[in-house]
């Protein structure tokens, strides 16, 4: 079959449902109590939509971003000063200079980021802007990118006219901004001038946030963290040179616990499978693209890594800004991005990314400005010390409550719930088994009623597994709840390593006779004695 073309096993990735007009299996866009809105509805198609309240009005509490506009975030006026001064007037004034090096930029960044005047260093930066970097590029960067991104930037309170809220930890919240004001929180991030973001420590207001200031990106010299900058400035050129017009919306959302399903007593059927070893998540137009995340959004991506997730935030650097307001993910929550576009192609994973241009995004939008691409971020739990563990049946429970709350259609969504576009969850950087998570995954998905796409990332021989496993549990009509007890079955024996996980489902959830199996028992206790 390989030779021939076809790659994948099972239903046609074509027939299994997708948000279109057709199905808008997403929730509109209104304001509501658990629903932030910071431009003015409705939009208008084609136009950047205008930002709501029309004048910045100003929020300096522990529930919304602390914004560094805000008159309320104070600096020294000079080292040692006693008077202090709205630290904004300090940015505008560093950034309105004018920048022609890497050095020059990282003067005016310390300028109102002083505390780290020993500590920040741009060297990456300088590395891919002054050596790598043709001279035209450069120039480009300097004379045409980089005043664009001040501007961008320091006309935060005319775009951002309110600091969105937290989404907090036990919340089901919403945030729609447009891509305008995403672009100017995320040029804020490139000049570092989120305060209260640098510190670190678990006694700091933001310890449960990820960063956001762009700093930590800008120091290492590796190639991956250089291509990932190339992606930035590509978006910040983009964005600079033609105004987004469209909408993104970012949503927590939370389960309570106590409405978590009854795994073991579902009677549901497991869903449709395609499963793929060509394709990857972010190219699934229209599915539910599942993003393999770190509990605290978007991972490295402001750091060293380079996997699926940060790979995923560079070449959509929209989905970044969740940084901002995403507190750490708890047990039953995910973060939910509906309409991010995608500015970048990439090629090669890991140590071996690179940037391979900019990305012209066609994904048609939806009534309020967003494109139709939905993107869950869920984090596995890491088995990287201790492997054999994630057979047990309540680390097994966790990923099926994790992947629920990922999974589960957001409410006010209308239509066929889409298919999910995945892969091997948990399985990377997290060492997961993949056996196990695709197993998980189906059963969470047939309990929602998702079909799944799945892609193996090249792995012809998960591919012919998955594929054989998914056709005997549907023949033999294994339920939900049957493949969720012999998971746990399976994990609650003594010397689970996994290696028999398959062996042990076939097994068990088979139409074997029972002769069949007295002479396996049989030969069982016969080994007994001879060993
Ligand atoms: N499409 C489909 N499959 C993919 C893709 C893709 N674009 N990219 C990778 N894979 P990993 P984790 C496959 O390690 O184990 C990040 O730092 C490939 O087989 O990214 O859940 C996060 O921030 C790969 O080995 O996910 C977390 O901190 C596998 O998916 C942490 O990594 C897993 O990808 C999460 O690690």
């Amino acid at each position: 079959a390989e030779e021939s073309g076809v790659t994948w096993r099972g239903t046609p990735v074509s027939s299994l449902p997708f948000i279109s007009t057709a199905n808008l299996n997403i929730p509109p866009v209104f304001v509501a109590p658990n629903h932030t809105v910071l431009v003015q509805l409705p939009v208008t198609p084609d136009v950047c939509p205008a930002p709501q309240p029309p004048t910045y009005s100003d929020i300096w509490d522990q529930f919304h971003v602390r914004m560094p506009c805000s008159p309320k975030s104070l600096y020294p006026l000079g080292k040692g000063s006693d008077t202090v001064i709205p630290r904004w007037s300090i940015i505008c004034k560093s950034l309105s200079r004018k920048m022609e090096c890497v050095e020059d930029l990282q003067r005016a960044i310390l300028e109102y980021n002083s505390r780290y005047a020993a500590k920040w260093k741009f060297r990456g930066l300088q590395m891919l802007l002054e050596e790598e970097f043709e001279e035209e590029e450069q120039e480009f960067f300097f004379q045409n990118t980089l005043p664009a991104m001040v501007r961008l930037a320091l006309n935060l309170p005319k775009i951002v006219t309110q600091p969105p809220p937290l989404l907090t930890s036990q919340t089901t919240h919403s945030i729609t901004l447009s891509q305008l004001q995403i672009a100017s929180l995320l040029a804020n991030a490139f000049f570092c001038t989120f305060p209260r973001r640098n510190a670190k420590g678990s006694e700091t207001e933001y310890a449960s946030y990820p960063d956001i200031n762009f700093n930590r990106l800008f120091y290492p010299r590796e190639k991956r963290s250089m291509e990932k900058i190339k992606c930035l400035i590509n978006y910040f050129r983009r964005v600079t040179s033609k105004e987004p017009v469209g909408t993104v919306t970012f949503t927590r959302q939370y389960i309570n616990p106590q409405n978590m399903p009854s795994w073991e007593t579902c009677s549901k059927p497991l869903p449709k499978l395609h499963v793929d070893t060509k394709g990857l998540i972010e190219e699934q137009m229209g599915l539910l693209q599942v993003d393999f995340a770190n509990k605290y959004v978007g991972g490295g991506v402001l750091s060293l890594g380079c996997v699926q997730e940060e790979i995923r935030f560079v070449l959509s650097p929209e989905l970044i800004v969740s940084r901002l307001f995403t507190q750490v993910l708890d047990k039953t929550e995910a973060l939910i991005v509906i309409g991010a576009e995608q500015f970048n192609k990439g090629v090669g994973y890991a140590s071996n990314f690179r940037w391979a241009g900019s990305h012209k995004d066609t994904t048609p939008r939806d009534p309020w400005g967003r494109r139709m691409c939905q993107v869950t971020a869920i984090d596995a739990l890491h088995f990287t010390k201790q492997p054999k563990i994630q057979y047990r049946p309540n680390f097994i429970l966790r990923e099926l409550n994790k992947a629920y709350a990922g999974f589960q259609v957001m409410e006010g969504s209308s239509g066929t719930p889409v298919a999910v576009a995945t892969g091997n969850w948990g399985c990377g950087a997290f060492k997961g088994d993949s056996r196990l998570k695709s197993l998980i995954q189906l059963a969470v998905c047939g309990y929602i009623g998702r079909d799944v796409a799945y892609f193996t990332f090249g792995d012809q021989k998960l591919r012919n597994d998955l594929s054989t496993m998914h056709i005997f549990l549907t023949e033999n009509n294994v339920t939900v709840g049957e493949l969720v007890q012999v998971l746990n079955h399976h994990g609650l024996r003594d010397w689970v390593d996994g290696s028999d996980l398959s062996h042990y489902i076939y097994h068990n959830l088979g139409a074997y006779d029972s002769e069949t199996d007295n002479d396996t028992e049989e030969s069982k206790v016969g080994m007994q004695f001879c060993l």
